[in-house]
């Protein structure tokens, strides 16, 4: 078969990296990629928004299989394009993309299905966000309604807050026609998790469980992040929760879609609160895989991923189909360029690549790199590379990953080492060691 897969992050890195072992995938093309990716498959000029020209691609080439990464070009109505040409493509189509795409659909959404979610109100103007904060009371969160490449949410713990949040939100409009609409939602506190299955418009096939770190700095601080690591299993939620959000939140989303004449198919991932650890609430749908979460799922993957991905695109799951996975933990640690999530430099020289994978178990995914003029590998992102890594246990494998994170130099390097502190203070306290 081929395959192309569309987007050039460390999750796209990390797809090309398990379909490459596919005993079924001949050949693999990536639009556009990055240096990484460059090693296993064949990197296209054409970047994630080009619909017509991915499509043309892939007629032409004979795509058997079209994965779209990223979740711009799926509310751009890439699927729709492959799918009128009669070319299979795993993700959801425009319509069902609305679920990320618009977060004012996706509350209206949920409410209607009667799916948990914190309260919210929609706001256009500055006197109804004044509003709709009076009613609701702070702490509350600041949404844009559409795509903001992850910057569309500002939490509002107090007045000053506020006052920044609506002058940003309706006096700068920093985020143009995706701040239009804005929702304003009720803060609720415990554990944030991200919950991911696989969707043929009818079932959900449960992935690994996951959790990432989006703030910057360790302790949870500073601003938020596409995610600065994470790990699998997530440790935060158990049997009885991962149950408790199939039958309450991702059967009555999917029943719900089709319903509404929007069947899912694709990855559906639920970025979830465990309040006060325990009852589960949506906070957003994301509609495509999660990064890094990706990463430190699938290097738990025992089985091939490509019959998981083919049964979603053509909207029937193989009979028994359900994913298993390797009883080691794995985790990631992103490297990111100083100043990320804010203004950073670009074209620093990367080394140590190859000492960070000559342990086992450790896997390295390239996110912002690029080649310069000579040759070289250089940082071309905000996040850098993804140091992965597969262990017994939690605590081994964010050692691990922390230990790959340390080999790898680039000027200006920064990553977090604190990541899963919490986790294993549950771990500790469930089993009596870290070690599961
Ligand atoms: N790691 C967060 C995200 O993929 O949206």
């Amino acid at each position: 078969m081929r395959v192309l897969v569309v987007g050039s992050g460390g999750r796209e890195h990390a797809l090309v990296w398990k379909l490459a072992q596919s005993p079924d995938v001949k050949e693999i093309f990536c639009a556009p990629g990055n240096p990484g990716i460059a090693q296993l498959a064949t990197c296209l000029p054409i970047g994630v928004t080009d619909i017509v020209e991915l499509a043309d691609f892939a007629e032409k080439m004979k795509v058997d299989l079209t994965v779209v990464g990223p979740e711009l070009p799926l509310t751009l109505g890439l699927v729709d394009e492959l799918s009128k040409r009669r070319l299979l493509a795993f993700g959801p189509n425009k319509l069902a993309a609305e679920l990320e795409g618009s977060k004012v659909f996706s509350k209206a959404f949920m409410r209607k299905y009667d799916i948990p979610t914190p309260e919210a109100e929609v706001c256009t103007t500055r006197a109804e966000a004044e509003n709709a904060v009076k009613t609701l009371g702070l702490p509350c969160v600041f949404k844009a309604d559409g795509l903001a490449a992850g910057k569309g949410v500002v939490i509002v713990r107090d007045e000053a807050d506020r006052d920044k949040a609506l002058k940003l939100f309706f006096g700068e409009r920093v985020f143009g026609s995706a701040g239009d609409r804005v929702l304003i939602e009720r803060c609720i506190s415990g554990d944030e998790v991200s919950f991911m299955v696989l969707c043929d418009g009818e079932r959900a096939l449960p992935l690994a469980t996951a959790k990432d770190y989006k703030r910057v700095f360790d302790g949870d601080r500073g601003p938020n992040t596409g995610g600065m690591g994470g790990h699998s299993p997530s440790v935060f939620v158990d049997a009885a929760t991962a149950r408790e959000i199939l039958i309450d939140i991702v059967n009555p989303t999917l029943r719900g879609m089709a319903e509404e004449g929007r069947p899912f198919r694709g990855v559906l991932y639920v970025g979830l609160m465990l309040e006060n650890g325990m009852k589960p609430y949506v906070l957003e749908y994301n509609v495509r895989f999660g990064d890094p979460e990706t990463q430190c799922m699938l290097i738990r993957m025992e089985d091939d991923l490509l019959p998981y991905l083919l049964g979603s695109a053509r909207g029937k799951f193989e009979e028994g189909a359900k994913p298993a996975w390797k009883k080691e933990a794995g985790a990631a640690v992103v490297l990111s360029a100083e100043g990320y999530p804010g203004p950073f430099e670009r074209g620093k020289p990367i080394e140590g690549i190859e000492d960070a994978t000559a342990e086992d178990g450790v896997f390295v995914f390239h996110a912002g790199t690029a080649k310069s003029a000579d040759g070289k590998l250089v940082t071309a992102g905000g996040r850098v590379l993804v140091v992965a890594a597969r262990a017994r246990g939690l605590s081994g494998a964010l050692a691990l990953a922390v230990r790959g994170a340390e080999k790898i130099r680039f000027d200006g390097k920064h990553f977090r080492r604190d990541m899963g502190t919490k986790a294993m203070e549950i771990l500790r306290e469930r089993t009596g060691s870290g070690l599961s």
